[in-house]
C-alpha cells in the first residue's frame, strides 16, 4: 500500500514549491518545502493516492487537520494549510530539522550507546507537557513512537501526527471497534479494538521511555501478532534485563505506566515525566554503561505499521474475536502433524501438490508449517505463500480464515512494487469473500 505521488523538484502543491523528499511512511510521503512569499520552509505531507481518491478518507483528512491545526503548542509541530490539487491530498507543517527520536535511538544503538538520563528526561518532559496540553483540548494521539516526535537541531522535542492515525478508520472497522497504531507502542485495548483513552497515549508514552532507557521496546516479537498478544497479556520486562545500574524503582513506575488497566495508570503524562526526572535524578549519569551494539535487525513489516499492517491487524483481532483463534492453534497443531517436511520450500511444495490433489485440508496444514517456517527477513520473498493459504482456506469455505490469511498476503508484499500484482490479487480476494 505504498503508491508513491513522486513529486519532482520545484513542483508546487498551491502556495509551496516541493523541495526534496524527506521521509515516507505508511500512509504519506514527507517532503521538504518553500513558502517562497512567506520565505518559510515547510513540511509537505502528501497523502498516498490511493488513498486520496477515496471520498471518505478525504473526508476524514480535511477534519482531522482542521482539529489537528487548531493545537498550538511548542511541543507539537504546527499545522499550517492543507489542501487537494488532483488527486493530491496534502498537508503543510512547520519543518523541523533535527530528525526523529526514532532515528537519534537508533544512532545511539548502532554506536552502543544509551540515551543519557539528562537527555530523557528533557525530551521526555517536553513530550509529556505537549501530550498533556493535546488531552485538555480533547484530543487523543493515538498513534505515539519516536518516528512521531520530531527533533530539532537543539535537541527541542516535538509531537506530529496528532489523530493520523484515525484516518485509517474505515466505516466498518469503527462499527466492529478500530485498532490503529503500531503494535510496539500500542497499548493492550488498543490491540483488543476496544475504546481509547487519554491513558492509551500514556501506555506508547511508557514504551518510548522503556525504550529511551534500554534501547529496545519491552514487547518485542517476531511478528505483529506476537507482539500484539505479548502487549495484552505479557508482564513488562524489568529493566535489569538489559541493564544494572537503574534503580527498581524505576521498574515500578514501568509497570505503572504499562498497566494493562487503564484506570491504574498515571493520569497524566507530566506526573509520569515528574516521577521519571524525580528518579533520574537520584541516579545521575556519571557513568552510563555501555549498551550493546545492534547488528543489522531482520526487515519486520510490522515496525513501521503501514496501512496494510493495520489493516491485517484489525482482522487478526477480529478473527481471533470470532473465533479466528482456532487458525493459530491449528497453526501449531499442524506444525507437530505436518512435520513430515522440514524447510519452506518442501512443505510448501507438499502444499501445492496435496491442493492440485484436491486435498485442501491437508495442503492448509502443510501450507501452515511453511509459514511457521519463514524468518521475518525472508517474509516479501514467500509472499505467495499466505495467498496460496487464502485460496486454500477460501476453497474449503473457511472465509474468515482466507480472509486473514489474504490479509497476511498484503502485508508481506506491503511495500515491494514487483508485488503489487500479489497484492492487489490479495484484495481482490478479500472483496470477494465478504
Ligand atoms: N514536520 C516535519 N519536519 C521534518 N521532517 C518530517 C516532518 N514530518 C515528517 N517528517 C519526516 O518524514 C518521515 C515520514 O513521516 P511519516 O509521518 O509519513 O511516517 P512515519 O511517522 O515514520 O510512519 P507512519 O506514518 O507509517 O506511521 C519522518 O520519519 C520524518 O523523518
Ligand atoms: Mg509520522
Amino acid at each position: 500500500m505504498n503508491e508513491t505521488s513522486g513529486i519532482p523538484q520545484e513542483h508546487l502543491l498551491g502556495k509551496y514549491t516541493v523541495l526534496e523528499r524527506i521521509g515516507t511512511g505508511g500512509m504519506a510521503e514527507v517532503y521538504k518545502g518553500r513558502h517562497e512569499k512567506l520565505g518559510r520552509d515547510v513540511a509537505i505531507k502528501v497523502m498516498h493516492t490511493s488513498l486520496a481518491g477515496d471520498a471518505q478518507f478525504t473526508a476524514r483528512f480535511e477534519r482531522e487537520a482542521r482539529l489537528s491545526a487548531s493545537l498550538r503548542h511548542r511541543g507539537i509541530v504546527q499545522v499550517f494549510d492543507f489542501d487537494k490539487q488532483g488527486d493530491r491530498l496534502f498537508l503543510i507543517m512547520e519543518y523541523v530539522n533535527g530528525g526523529t527520536l526514532k532515528q537519534r535511538l537508533e544512532t545511539l544503538r548502532a554506536e552502543g550507546r544509551y540515551m543519557p538520563l539528562k537527555e530523557i528526561s528533557r525530551i521526555f518532559q517536553q513530550v509529556a507537557n505537549a501530550l498533556d496540553y493535546a488531552h485538555d483540548q480533547g484530543m487523543l494521539h493515538r498513534d505515539l513512537k519516536p518516528a512521531n516526535i520530531l527533533l530539532d537541531q537543539s535537541g527541542e522535542a516535538y509531537i506530529t501526527d496528532f489523530g493520523i492515525a484515525r484516518l485509517l478508520e474505515s466505516e466498518e472497522i469503527t462499527r466492529t471497534g478500530s485498532i490503529l497504531g503500531t503494535p510496539d507502542y500500542m497499548s493492550p485495548e488498543q490491540c483488543e479494538g476496544k475504546t481509547l483513552t487519554f491513558t492509551s497515549d500514556i501506555y506508547s508514552l511508557g514504551v518510548i521511555l522503556f525504550e529511551m532507557l534500554t534501547n529496545r521496546v519491552p514487547f518485542d516479537a517476531d511478528s505483529p501478532l506476537a507482539t500484539l498478544q505479548k502487549q495484552v497479556h505479557a508482564p513488562v520486562p524489568s529493566l535489569t534485563d538489559t541493564r544494572n545500574d537503574l534503580p527498581t524503582s524505576l521498574d515500578v513506575l514501568l509497570r505503572k505506566a504499562l498497566a494493562k488497566e487503564p484506570e491504574t495508570r498515571f493520569d497524566t503524562a507530566e506526573e509520569l515525566a515528574d516521577e521519571f526526572s524525580r528518579l533520574a535524578v537520584s541516579v545521575g549519569d556519571s557513568n552510563p554503561p555501555a549498551a550493546r551494539k545492534s547488528t543489522p535487525a531482520p526487515v519486520k513489516p510490522s515496525n513501521n505499521m503501514s496501512y496494510g499492517w493495520i489493516v491485517a491487524a484489525v482482522l487478526i483481532i477480529l478473527a481471533l474475536g470470532a473465533g479466528g483463534f482456532w487458525l493459530w492453534k491449528l497453526r501449531q497443531t499442524s506444525a507437530a502433524s505436518a512435520a513430515r517436511c522440514v524447510s519452506v520450500e518442501t512443505c510448501e511444495r507438499n502444499a501445492r501438490a496435496l491442493a492440485t490433489a484436491d486435498r485442501p485440508l491437508l495442503a492448509i496444514e502443510s501450507y501452515l508449517k511453511a509459514v511457521s517456517l519463514v524468518p521475518a527477513d525472508q517474509q516479501t520473498v514467500n509472499a505467495q505463500l499466505p495467498c496460496d493459504l487464502g485460496d486454500a482456506y477460501a476453497r474449503i469455505n473457511k472465509k474468515p480464515e482466507a480472509r486473514l490469511a489474504f490479509r497476511e498476503c498484503i502485508a508481506w508484499t506491503h511495500d515491494e512494487a514487483g508485488l503489487a500484482g500479489l497484492r492487489q490479487y490479495a484484495q481482490k480476494r478479500i472483496k470477494e469473500l465478504k
